[in-house]
């Protein structure tokens, strides 16, 4: 173990667009940190497709984007939180433009400034901008560019955090608050001591719970588990989002297949190539995801169907590939040539809407520490995110979070010295079998106990499993060297549980969240579920 702290003014867990963007936005004079746990360049953000939803048409307006997210979210979006949003969504694209992101332009796109717009499920405009279907890419490769260069921003690639430190573990000083974070350095094998003024929990959602997923590996729910335990309320983990529509090859790792296709006229097919959506919902393929997704795992139950297909193919072969050239490309490796043939998918969990809770400063409930992107619960999403809204939210309160702590600065004094991660008393891990056996066996029992139609025996039985790991894994991480699967393993563990409680609470069906025991909305139900840690303190005064 090194004796050494880490010592910066901002602590920043995460390198994807809510991280990377509060890193940028905050002033150069300030010492910051990110860190990373694998590549930074790795996360969900890289891997989006769809776009940016923001109003830049002049033909639409805020009230139309404000009313179409509150729709979608089913009646438990926090309304002044959907406006805030909203509102700062025009002057964060062109943030990002003034940053280097090259949108898609169109010149016939003349009222929204020569960018084309699309459109996806919710959207009652065209209100997507985007770059071909690789948005998160030229969005991550230009914020990577820009955080690169910054002389006062330090990174931290390949290391993970374990646990925030706080006060309440280390007391000694006069408020309870986030003192830094204890940070395995994956190189070394050795646990850090991170301390700084300001800690950002930036590390996305928690979407590996599931055996299917959208996510690339980094989503264990990191953040939501760091904060849960260091006594921060979790609001809405009942509300887990499966994407309709991913590549269903055997071979091939889960790849999303864009709504933006639905939004140009892409049809979902049976097998014997009946198009069943307007069965379902009078806005057949571009209702939003949980319908459609409901509607789907509905068919394939019913049919006995691996899979179901997706067909753009009556579009002309051009517009197809200039539009959708990643998926094109992709699905040809495969064999599937989307420009003649249906695409074979299926559902996957890709999106947690529930999360950290925060405010509009996007502080959680922790002096010092504050959430944004995929981890925080802002109050956006409600019951059910609305396409394209994600990328927005994790730039509005990265902006948001940035000017709050350059406000409070220089109010918040400098962390005291706080003890080492001790590793006296464990040794090399013995099994390794044991984490990995855990690991699929809770991914396997939260997509067939806790996916996309649940009931309460199921969400029951899924609880007991829950109990069973958790005690093996505190064991395991009590007397054995912490190891990064152990630490996702950890987390993973911890944020099921929190799905399993949320939806055990909520009695209704609504948005995400549906089960048959009761399968209708109730109306006197219009709040978050919010699940309070034992550890929890209200906040302190600034
Ligand atoms: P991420 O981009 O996931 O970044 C998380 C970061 O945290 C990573 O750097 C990771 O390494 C790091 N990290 C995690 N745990 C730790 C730890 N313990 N220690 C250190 N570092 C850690 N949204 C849209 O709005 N539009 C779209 O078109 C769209 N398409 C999508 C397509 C796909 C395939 C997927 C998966 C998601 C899509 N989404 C889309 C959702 C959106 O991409 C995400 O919600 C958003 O990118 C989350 O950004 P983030 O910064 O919160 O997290
Ligand atoms: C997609 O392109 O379908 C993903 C959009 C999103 O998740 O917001």
């Amino acid at each position: 173990m090194s004796a050494n702290y880490f010592r910066h003014d901002v602590l920043i867990l995460g390198s994807g667009a809510a991280g990377l963007s509060l890193a940028l936005r905050l002033r150069d004079d300030l010492s910051v940190a990110v860190v990373s746990k694998r590549e930074l360049i790795e996360g969900s953000t890289r891997y989006a497709q769809g776009g940016i939803s923001a109003v830049l048409d002049a033909k639409d307006s805020i009230e139309s984007h404000v009313q179409d997210t509150l729709k979608a979210g089913a009646g438990l979006c926090d309304p002044e939180a959907v406006r805030f949003v909203v509102e700062r969504g025009p002057a964060n694209i062109r943030w990002l433009l003034d940053q280097g992101v090259e949108f898609t332009r169109d010149e016939e796109y003349v009222s929204a400034g020569g960018y084309h717009l699309t459109r996806e499920g919710g959207h009652t405009h065209r209100r997507v901008v985007h770059a071909a279907d690789a948005t998160g890419a030229a969005v991550a490769n230009t914020l990577e560019g820009r955080i690169r260069a910054k002389s006062n921003v330090t990174l931290y690639e390949q290391h993970i955090a374990v646990d925030l430190i706080t006060s309440r573990h280390h007391p000694g000083q006069e408020q309870n608050r986030c003192l830094g974070a204890y940070i395995l350095d994956r190189g070394t094998g050795q646990v850090e001591t991170f301390l700084a003024r300001f800690v950002i929990l930036a590390t996305g959602g928690a979407n590996k719970v599931y055996l299917y997923t959208s996510n690339p590996d980094v989503s264990t729910g990191d953040g939501i588990a760091m904060a849960w335990r260091a006594g921060c309320r979790v609001a809405n983990m009942e509300f887990m989002q499966f994407h309709p529509t991913c590549l269903y090859h055997p071979e091939a790792r889960t790849f999303l297949i864009s709504e933006a296709l639905r939004g140009e006229g892409a049809r979902l097919l049976l097998p014997d190539g009946e198009r069943f959506m307007p069965r379902f919902d009078s806005r057949a393929e571009l209702a939003p995801r949980d319908v459609v997704a409901r509607a789907i795992d509905h068919e394939m139950k019913r049919l006995g169907s691996e899979c179901l297909y997706l067909d753009i193919s009556h579009r002309p072969s051009d517009f197809v590939v200039e539009h959708f050239p990643t998926i094109h490309a992709h699905c040809l490796e495969l064999g599937i040539d989307i420009t003649r043939e249906p695409i074979p998918v299926v559902p996957a969990a890709h999106y947690t809407c529930g999360g950290v809770m925060v405010d509009h400063h996007a502080r959680t409930d922790l002096l010092g520490l504050y959430a944004s992107g995929e981890t925080a619960y802002t109050g956006l999403h409600g019951a059910n995110r609305m396409a394209s809204n994600s990328l927005l939210e994790c730039l509005v309160y990265s902006e948001s979070a940035a000017q709050d702590i350059e406000r409070l600065m220089g109010r918040y004094p400098d962390p005291v010295e706080v003890p080492h991660w001790d590793e006296s008393r464990v040794t090399e891990p013995d099994e390794e079998v044991v984490v990995t056996h855990n690991w699929e066996e809770l991914r396997r029992f939260m997509w067939d106990y806790v996916g996309i139609v649940r009931t309460n025996k199921r969400l029951r039985r899924a609880k007991r499993r829950t109990e069973l790991l958790a005690q093996e894994i505190i064991e395991y991480y009590s007397n054995f060297r912490v190891s990064n699967d152990l630490i996702e393993l950890r987390n993973l563990q911890e944020v099921s549980n929190l799905i399993i409680q949320s939806a055990l609470r909520r009695r209704e069906s609504r948005g995400l969240h549906y089960t048959l025991d009761f399968p209708f909305k109730d109306k006197n139900q219009h709040g978050p579920t919010i699940l309070i840690p034992d550890t929890y303190q209200p906040r302190d005064r600034e």
